[in-house]
């Protein structure tokens, strides 16, 4: 059987660790794959995970199976993160947030269930858009079309284009929109934008599909909830697939959360016996552990502060290296071709240089970054930024 399968690729992300680890140059730069950097190039355990995973070894009493919903204290969290305490109390009996394993597993199941509707929806993503969505949810047998996003002449928002084509779109349509920090290109809506998207939504119909991988790393908790928050407060449906890979460091843990707002409670209570249906049939429950490791955090108001403080702490870092980019691309000639960068926000920018341009920095200068050129912000630190500037230009 498996003889007349074809090979495929390695994946154009992951893909790019196994290629780092197996670079001998001592010099090399990794500005890969998506996971926050420290100033020295390490990633480590938060210090709240560290401690409510201490605490969780000396009062786990069991490893029962926790079903298909996962934890329902952690789902409370989650959605309390998300939504914010108010708007979370007052749509409680429309909404369901049931424990994932990672955003990814989060978009699968909203892709899932949204094929089981009478008539499939066609999915519209950015463009750009992180290349994991269109397996995750095309895989689930959605069709997929990019709409207009991404400048790639001055690295800004076409939002006229967005709106222009939004604005064509209807009740059979579902549109992804990035919470906050997307990826791969850090451009996102400004507060007035989300807010013609909720009109455009409101008067054409279709379904906003949020992906909110990176609360907490653009501008704040809160803010970063801002468009989520917005849409949840005025639309009678929404799906949200959301992750503590990166605000809680939790990568490998595989945990995340999918909160779908239904247009009654009674719509909510199918919704909810849908999902869980689908999880059965898919990986019948989520791993515990994440889950748990947050739920002790969230709850804990010692726990809770740490983690908000070390969080700020990335979020800071990564915007000041923003900044110091910017500077340092300038100090080397650049006349403002990579001045975007300080404008954008979360893990990454396109640096909008060739596949060429990618292939020879990695070759000549060990420099590793997504073919698209995206990098990954967090991974400049003081010792590698002056030769990742210095590579660029030259290879400009
Ligand atoms: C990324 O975009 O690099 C991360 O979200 C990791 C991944 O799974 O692609």
């Amino acid at each position: 059987m498996f003889e007349s399968l074809d090979p495929m690729p390695p994946d154009a992300i992951l893909g790019l660790m196994q290629l780092y680890r197996e670079d001998p140059r001592e010099e090399k730069i990794d500005l890969g794959v998506g996971v926050y950097k420290d100033a020295s190039g390490a990633t480590p355990v938060l210090r709240a995970v560290k401690a409510a995973e201490a605490r969780l070894q000396q009062q786990e009493e069991t490893k029962a199976y926790i079903g298909p919903a996962g934890e329902e204290r952690y789902n409370e969290q989650i959605q309390r993160l998300v939504l914010g305490a108010g708007l979370s109390q007052a749509l409680t009996e429309r909404a369901v947030c049931v424990q994932t394993p990672g955003g990814c597993g989060a978009l699968r199941v909203g892709a899932e269930l949204l094929r089981r509707g009478p008539e499939v929806p066609t999915v519209h993503v950015p463009d750009p858009t992180w290349a994991n969505h269109v397996p995750l949810l095309g895989d689930a047998g959605l069709e997929i079309q990019p709409y207009p996003y991404l400048d790639r002449e001055t690295s800004g928002l076409r939002f006229d284009a967005m709106a222009g084509y939004l604005e064509k779109l209807g009740p059979r349509d579902v549109v992804l929109l990035h919470g906050c920090c997307h990826n791969p290109c850090g451009v996102d809506l400004d507060r007035a934008q989300w807010q013609a998207v909720l009109e455009l939504a409101q008067d054409r119909g279709f379904l906003p599909f949020v992906d909110l991988a990176y609360q907490g790393f653009g501008e704040g908790l809160e803010e970063d909830a801002h468009g989520v928050r917005l849409l949840a407060e005025s639309l009678p449906e929404l799906v949200v697939a959301t992750s503590c890979s990166k605000n809680f460091g939790l990568y490998r843990e595989r945990t995340g959360a999918i909160l779908l707002l239904s247009g009654s409670a009674g719509d909510a209570a199918t919704t909810r016996s849908q999902v869980l249906n689908v999880i059965r049939g898919i990986y019948s429950m989520p791993p515990a552990h994440g889950g748990a490791v947050v739920d002790t955090i969230l709850a804990d108001p010692v726990l809770r502060v740490d983690w908000e403080e070390q969080l700020a702490e990335m979020r800071d870092r990564i915007n000041g290296l923003r900044a110091r980019l910017v500077a340092c691309f300038a100090q080397r000639g650049d006349s403002g071709r990579f001045a975007f960068i300080a404008q954008q926000r979360g893990m990454f920018s396109f640096l909008g240089i060739s596949p060429g341009q990618v292939a020879a920095l990695r070759s000549e200068h060990g420099i590793y970054m997504v073919d698209s050129s995206r990098i990954n912000v967090a991974g400049v630190n003081e010792e590698n930024i002056d030769a990742f500037c210095a590579a660029v230009i030259a290879t400009l």
